[in-house]
């Protein structure tokens, strides 16, 4: 891994901050896809509501600020997420990025960041928003299924769509093989929005996501 982010402030004019709550193997495709110059901005941070989020040691091996905070040291929802605010503002972000952060977030935190923050959702939306989404794609026998990159609005999993990717559902798969091959779409997809919005070719207009001045469709950029 790259670790050449203090050259790459001077040119990066976008600042990201991304969320996870677990892995975030997202978050490192992202890590380097701006250490690669594939996207113009940086990750100025890493926040997670899980102190143990494997996310929050890839940051600090990136050499990005990590920190967490912890939803037990609130008394509401709103209260977590008024602090969360509060911090990741602290980085003037441009775009944040929800990549595995299992949280609902409240009215106040989406409307905040509306048309600044996108997250990605292991289904082909608006199929299965919510949770075990391989495994219902399993249980009603899909032939396909997949990711889907889209603006955080404040419907559940269900802001405009920008980009998917779509994978094959065979006989014996169980819900890990189908998400390890899910993910891997989403190492490609998820940098290329990332990307879009940095060259400010992306953005969120009347509920609709745009991207270089066209309405996308309902399954966005890709659908054929
Ligand atoms: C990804 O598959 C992402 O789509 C999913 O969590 C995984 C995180 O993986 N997100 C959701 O389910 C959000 N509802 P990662 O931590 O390795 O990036």
């Amino acid at each position: 891994m790259k670790n050449n982010h203090s050259n790459k402030t001077s040119h990066s004019n976008k600042n990201i901050v991304v969320l996870v709550s677990g892995s975030g193997s997202n978050l490192q495709a992202i890590l380097d896809a701006c250490d690669n110059n594939m996207i113009d901005a940086s990750v100025k941070a890493v926040f997670s509501n899980k102190a143990e989020a494997f996310g929050l040691e890839r940051a600090k091996t990136a050499g990005v600020d990590a920190h967490s905070v912890n939803p037990k040291d609130f008394g509401s929802r709103e209260e977590f997420d008024h602090e969360l605010m509060i911090q990741i503002d602290a980085y003037q972000p441009d775009l944040i990025v929800l990549a595995g952060y299992m949280r609902i977030l409240s009215s106040e935190f989406v409307r905040h960041y509306a048309g600044k923050m996108v997250n990605i959702h292991p289904s082909l939306l608006p199929k299965y928003p919510g949770l075990h989404t391989h495994q219902r794609a399993i249980d009603a026998q899909d032939k396909e299924h997949g990711t889907s990159v889209h603006f955080v609005t404040e419907e559940l999993d269900g802001g405009p769509v920008i980009l998917q990717a779509k994978v094959p559902v065979f006989e014996d798969d169980d819900a890990d093989i189908l998400a390890s091959r899910v993910l891997t779409q989403e190492h490609c997809i998820y940098p290329m929005v990332c990307k879009w919005f940095a060259e400010d070719r992306l953005s969120m207009l009347n509920g609709q996501a745009v991207l270089d001045g066209k309405a996308l469709s309902k399954h966005g950029y890709a659908e054929e």
